[in-house]
C-alpha cells in the first residue's frame, strides 16, 4: 500500500515537471480563420529566443485563399532603431483540428532566409479582442520539449480579468505561467 502510494506521488510530481511531452491541445471545431485575420499585439509571451530585443510586437495576418494565411510579423528592435519584419504564411494542416496551425516563418540566419516550420494552436479566442496561441514540440536533438506561448490583443492593452483568464487556462495544462514576460507597446503603430 505505501509503495503503491509512494508511486502515485512520483508519477504525480513527474507530470508537474513534464519536460518531454506537451499537453493536449483543446480542440475548436468551429475556429474561423477568416475572423482570426487582421491585426494582433503581442501583450505576453514566452518565446524561443527569436525576438530578445524587439518591442512593440504586432502581427498582420490576411487572407492568401482558402487554406492559406499571410504572416507578417513584426517588431520595433532595440538594439538596431529598425522596424523588424518576418514573413511566411499559415495553413490548417487537419481540417478536424481547424484551430490548430502551423506556421512557415523565413527567418534570417547569417544572411540567409531559413524557412522555419512551427505550430500555433489558438487555445482561445473571441476573435474581436483576445487570442491565446501555444505552440510545443518535442526536439529529439535536446531532449526535451520547446514552448511557445503568444497572448495577443487586438488593441495595445488587454483587459486584465481576461488576461487573468488565459493564464489560468495555461496554469490548468500546467504551463508555469511565471515565465511569461510583458511585450512593451509604447509605438505609434
Ligand atoms: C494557397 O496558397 C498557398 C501559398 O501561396 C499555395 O501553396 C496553395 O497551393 C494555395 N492553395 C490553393 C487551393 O490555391
Ligand atoms: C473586463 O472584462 C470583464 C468581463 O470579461 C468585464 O466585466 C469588465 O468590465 C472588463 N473591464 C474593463 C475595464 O473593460
Amino acid at each position: 500500500m505505501k509503495f503503491i502510494l509512494l508511486l502515485v506521488l512520483t508519477i504525480v510530481s513527474l507530470a508537474k515537471c513534464d519536460i518531454f511531452s506537451c499537453p493536449s491541445s483543446p480542440v475548436m471545431q468551429s475556429f474561423d480563420a477568416s475572423s482570426y485575420v487582421g491585426k494582433w499585439y503581442e501583450i505576453e509571451k514566452l518565446s524561443a529566443g527569436f525576438e530578445d530585443n524587439l518591442k512593440c510586437v504586432f502581427a498582420q495576418y490576411s487572407p492568401i485563399n482558402g487554406t492559406h494565411i499571410k504572416v507578417q510579423n513584426n517588431g520595433f528592435n532595440t538594439v538596431t532603431n529598425e522596424l523588424d519584419t518576418i514573413n511566411g504564411y499559415a495553413f490548417v494542416p487537419n481540417l478536424n483540428t481547424p484551430n490548430h496551425l502551423l506556421v512557415a516563418l523565413k527567418v534570417p540566419i547569417n544572411g540567409f532566409f531559413i524557412e522555419r516550420i512551427g505550430k500555433y494552436d489558438v487555445w482561445a479566442t473571441d476573435y474581436v479582442s483576445y487570442s491565446l496561441v501555444y505552440s510545443c514540440q518535442f526536439v529529439p536533438s535536446i531532449n526535451r520539449k520547446v514552448e511557445n506561448v503568444f497572448i495577443l490583443s487586438r488593441t495595445k492593452t488587454l483587459n486584465n480579468s481576461v488576461l487573468e483568464q488565459l493564464k489560468a487556462m495555461l496554469s490548468l495544462k500546467g504551463f508555469d505561467t511565471s515565465r511569461l514576460s510583458v511585450t512593451t507597446q509604447d509605438c505609434d503603430y
